[in-house]
């Protein structure tokens, strides 16, 4: 059947694994698109990325990362043998494949999911990929993978401090991803920047990027609903321009982005999200 769940795992702390049978994006996917999936009846639609799949045998893998209430239901309520009651896609432009040279791909915290296939890709096209996962001690995902597929990986951890509250303990994330980012660019010199993680982190990351001048791509993650152009909820400013990040990108010049719009306009549910979210866990 269609969106059956063949593999459900916890991978990390609040990273869970699906395996779902999905023929259709199976064969069509290409690196740095997504789907869409509705879990639940009347329930939220959620644009998640295909990390790895099989043409062959019909299965794709989708992580989640729980942050709301659709993820925590998917990771409580649904098992394998289970259904999604759809999967659209895949939906979004391809990543760009060329031959850059040397790339430094960055994920923060389950951005990496979405990294990981497009550094996989470009490294077999010839490309020297760096990959950068810089996340908390307990969510640590896909490293022996990411070891497997590129160059190097690099990875660093910040544990989570149970005396500081959490906006604070990922403030401690960003410090350690600008440090890191900015000793690897002094380090080596990188044809290209890659970054996919929270607004806020990118914003950072390009801001030390632009300091070395390197060119610098980010998928950018504004909230979606429809995912084909239809709603304007992902609309985003790049090069003075009105885009919709489901059709025109999701991968934007870094350079060109409205960061400061785009961080005000993820958070505008942020209220209604925390509260859906603890409602749900009462
Ligand atoms: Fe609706 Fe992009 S998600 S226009």
């Amino acid at each position: 059947m269609p969106y059956k769940i063949l593999e459900k795992k916890e991978i990390a702390m609040r990273n869970i694994w699906y395996k779902i049978h999905a023929p259709h994006v199976a064969k069509k996917v290409k690196p740095g698109q997504f789907v869409i999936v509705r879990a639940f009846k009347n329930g939220e639609r959620i644009p998640l990325t295909p990390v790895m799949w099989d043409p062959e045998q019909g299965w794709v893998v989708l992580i989640t990362f729980i942050r709301g209430k659709t993820t925590a239901r998917m990771a409580a309520e649904l098992k394998e043998g289970d259904e999604l009651l759809n999967v659209a896609g895949p939906l979004g432009n391809p990543a760009e494949m060329e031959k850059f040279g040397k790339i430094l791909a960055i994920g923060a915290y389950t951005g990496i999911v979405e990294v990981y296939p497009i550094a996989k890709a470009w490294q077999e096209l010839g490309n020297e990929v760096t990959t950068l996962h810089v996340t908390f001690e307990p969510m640590v995902v896909l490293k022996d993978e990411l070891e497997e597929a590129v160059g190097r990986h690099v990875l660093e951890t910040v544990p989570i401090d149970p005396n500081l509250d959490f906006p604070t303990n990922m403030k401690n994330v960003t410090k350690r991803l600008v440090e890191k980012v900015r000793e690897m660019l002094e380090q080596e010199e990188y044809d290209l920047v890659f970054m996919v993680g929270p607004s806020g982190d990118q914003k950072a990351v390009f801001e030390v990027v632009r300091e070395f001048g390197v060119p610098m791509k980010a998928d950018l993650h504004p909230i979606m609903v429809d995912g084909t152009g239809m709603c304007g909820a992902c609309r985003v400013t790049v090069g003075g321009e009105v885009k919709f990040a489901c059709i025109d990108g999701p991968e934007f010049d870094a350079y060109q982005v409205a960061w400061d719009e785009l961080i005000a306009r993820s958070g505008y549910y942020t209220d209604l999200e925390v509260k859906a979210f603890s409602d749900y866990l009462k």
